[in-house]
């Protein structure tokens, strides 16, 4: 991405600075991918919310992939259309629900049979029908970090497959819900094909099995969760989107008039953003050198939350000579540490810092602990 360092002179640190020429080519790619496939693309709000970018990305005619009940109005205030906005979530409260039934969204992904029914209950009372797709928890093994994978039974999400059947019946049997299809997300910064190939098996089985049992499905959602490249993002900066894909193209067998969604948050925006800071302090103690920057967890929480690695260039120094050091942050926490044992060029107090491969899951999940300012955000 463009990392135009002599306008970020004059600014206060610490931002996140967005290329809107990334994001529109990474939307261009999608696009010419699509072309001619009944595939609808929905972007997963979750992974950076930004009204700028959330303008850039709806002017692409692509979906909303929501949360909560402030996903949903953050998606209609950019312009999405409710028409093409799927709801995602465990634990969906009467308002949230309610929200959505209101303003006509697509589809509820459904995870349990609870909230089938109360999903009835209240298109119901407002004299409606709420479209819903079931989410399946196929126990397909991502292969990611064990707090982003999502496709297991032991975890919270979906149905399993053994009570899928009843579960279909149920849906068919109420009233004032239509069942749309079989939604499924395995996880996220999915780095290798296989998960997906095993996810188009399953899902063949399963449309086979429901058709012999009468039940057909308009859609099949198959989530999100394709990596991006955080070790060398200035030579990949566009996630693989053609081979993902082509997993899809060659492995579902799609009924006459079927169609396929995908999810996807990180693999439009993550490339797009990065964290610039400015070097507080530089201290030694017996052992280490620590680089300490004026960002911190509070910015960009994935390293401390699930030992992530962001790429991290030193925007000012030009220096040849280079020297190990810990990156950390200035929170009160021992896990504030953003990388151990990185070799930087010899850095100064005052060197302005850029971590990269932070557009996703950044600035969405910043907060204002240690009563900190939330990070500004900057466009080129
Ligand atoms: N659909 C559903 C149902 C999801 O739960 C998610 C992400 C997505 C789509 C989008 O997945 P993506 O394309 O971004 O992989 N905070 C973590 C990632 C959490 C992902 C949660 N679900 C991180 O920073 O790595």
């Amino acid at each position: 991405m463009k990392l135009p360092i002599d306008r970020f002179k004059e600014l206060r640190t610490p931002f996140y600075c967005y290329d809107l020429s990334l994001l529109r080519s990474t939307l261009q790619v999608i696009k010419d991918e699509i072309e001619g496939y009944p595939f609808v693309v929905h972007y997963a709000l979750k992974a950076n919310a930004n009204p700028v970018l959330l303008n850039e990305i709806v002017k692409t005619g692509i979906g909303a992939d929501l949360v909560s009940g402030n996903e949903i109005m953050a998606a209609l205030e950019a312009g999405f259309s409710p028409s093409r906005m799927a709801y995602a979530g465990v634990g969906k409260t009467d308002w949230e629900i309610e929200t959505g039934i209101d303003n006509d969204i697509y589809c509820f992904n459904v995870e349990s049979v609870p909230e089938m029914e109360v999903i009835n209950e209240i298109a119901a009372r407002k004299g409606k029908t709420a479209g819903i797709a079931i989410r399946v928890n196929p126990n397909i093994d991502a292969h990611t970090h064990r707090y982003i994978t999502t496709g297991t039974t032991d975890n919270k999400f979906g149905i399993d497959v053994p009570v899928l059947d009843e579960v279909v019946e149920k849906a068919v049997s109420l009233s004032n819900i239509h069942l749309r299809g079989l939604h499924f997300h395995i996880g996220s910064q999915i780095t290798t094909l296989e998960p997906f190939r095993l996810l188009c098996e399953k899902i063949n089985e399963l449309v086979e099995h429901f058709e012999k049992m009468g039940v057909k499905f308009e859609m099949i959602d198959v989530g999100g969760g394709l990596g991006v490249d955080y070790e060398n993002p200035e030579q990949n900066p566009i996630a693989p989107f053609h081979d993902f894909f082509n997993v899809f193209k060659q492995s579902l067998k799609l009924r006459e008039g079927q169609q396929v969604h995908f999810e996807f948050g990180r693999s439009i925006v993550a490339q797009c953003g990065a964290l610039i800071s400015r070097v507080v302090f530089v201290k030694e103690n017996s052992i280490k050198k620590f680089v300490i920057l004026d960002a911190g967890m509070t910015d960009l929480i994935r390293p401390a939350l699930y030992s992530a690695h962001h790429k991290i260039v030193n925007l000012t120094s030009q220096k040849q000579e280079q020297e190990i050091y810990d990156v950390v942050g200035p929170i009160c926490e021992s896990s504030d540490v953003f990388s151990t044992d990185e070799k930087l060029p010899i850095t100064r107090r005052g060197d302005l810092i850029a971590l990269l491969t932070a557009g996703a899951y950044g600035e969405s999940m910043a907060s204002r602990y240690n009563m900190r300012d939330l990070p500004q955000c900057h466009f080129c």
